[in-house]
């Protein structure tokens, strides 16, 4: 196992206060119930921004809180990493609007984008930049205002995703507690399984992709369903494999909180038990990258994580895209 280069020293969460339940879609005409999205998703309600709440505001809220606990100053970070899959404008990154926000004047700023895998992502590239001694200090967020880009009419989509952000203050190992391993994959051949078709240079905005709604997210659930469970599955082995541990070694795994199915056979693909599973997706569904981030400060609070703590991570999305990390706390 090698000598972990980056530690987590702390982690915070921003999550909007208002609450949708699964009954609140019938108030907004979608023909859906409660018992179907619970069956299917494991989902009971979402977290969802509202006027004025934004990618930006929910992952300063999570960096607060994370710089707090870590005891670090705006100022003494060496780079933002914010991945996002819905920025709030498209230029410039979501990342200098949260420098600006917090006043991070030293920190490099950028976004990253890997869809629901790419807080992992951020992650690893992090780890990178600290091994290479181009940073110290990095603030790694992942904030999504799923809202934003979800087909509020489409009752195969719009039923599964919230809103929030998550962070971590990740700076050069000390002692023997740090990322113990990462693995990154993608496959661009399987884009159009889950994408928004338009709105971007290639088909820009337009009255027709206004009016068509080619703008908003389009998923192929159950071939998105079936991939996920494999890529989860190899990611969690190779995260596994790298460290030189096995699932018996694993104090808690956090996989993304897309569908409690997925979790619960990815988790039986690793040998890992469910009640050391991390599980809140009956409370945000799915909030893309910001997903493991906001489980791990969670998990943190609650106790769940303890210093010693080995955590594996393990998340997929859309591009595909599909990562792993292993922690030790
Ligand atoms: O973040 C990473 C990427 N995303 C994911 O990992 C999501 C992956 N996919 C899934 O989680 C699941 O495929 C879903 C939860 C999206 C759907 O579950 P499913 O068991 O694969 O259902 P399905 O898409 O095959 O649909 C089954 C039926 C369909 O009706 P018919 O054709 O069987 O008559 C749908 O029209 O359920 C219907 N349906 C709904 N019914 C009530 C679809 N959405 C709804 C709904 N309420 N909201």
């Amino acid at each position: 196992m090698k000598r972990p280069i980056a530690a987590v020293i702390g982690t915070g969460r921003g999550i909007p206060l208002t609450v949708m339940t699964n009954h609140d879609f019938a108030a907004i005409g979608i023909e859906t119930s409660h018992e179907w999205i619970v069956e299917r998703s494991g989902i009971v309600e979402r977290h969802i921004a509202q006027d004025g709440e934004t990618t930006c505001s929910m992952a300063a809220t999570a960096a607060r809180a994370a710089m707090e606990k870590a005891s670090v100053q705006a100022g003494q970070l060496d780079a933002i990493i914010l991945s996002t899959a819905t920025a709030d404008r498209l230029l410039p990154s979501t990342a200098v609007d949260l420098q600006a926000e917090l006043g991070a004047s030293r920190a490099a700023a950028f976004d990253i984008g890997a869809a629901c895998s790419g807080w992992l992502y951020a992650m690893t590239v992090a780890e990178g930049m600290i091994a290479t001694g181009v940073a110290e200090t990095i603030l790694v967020v992942g904030s999504e205002k799923m809202s934003s880009i979800i087909d509020w009419k489409d009752r195969a989509t719009c039923v599964l995703f919230g809103d929030g952000a998550g962070a971590v203050i990740l700076q050069r190992a000390k002692t023997g507690k740090g990322i113990l391993s990462s693995f990154m994959r993608s496959d661009g051949q399987l884009a159009n399984l889950l994408y928004r078709p338009a709105g971007g240079a290639a088909i820009p905005m337009s009255a027709q992709v206004l009016e068509e709604r080619t703008h908003l997210v389009k998923m192929a659930g159950r071939e998105v369903f079936k991939h996920a469970v494999r890529s989860m599955s190899e990611a969690a082995d190779r995260a596994l494999d790298i460290a030189r541990l096995t699932g018996a070694d694993i104090d808690l795994m956090i996989p993304h909180q897309a569908n409690v199915r997925i979790i619960e056979a990815t988790a039986k693909h690793s040998s890992i038990p469910m009640d050391k599973v991390y599980v809140n997706v009956d409370r945000f569904g799915n909030t893309s990258s910001a997903s493991i981030p906001i489980a791990i400060d969670e998990a943190m609070e609650k106790g769940v994580i303890r210093e010693g703590s080995t955590v594996l991570m393990v998340a997929f999305g859309a591009g595909f895209t599909w990562a792993s990390m292993i922690i030790r706390f």
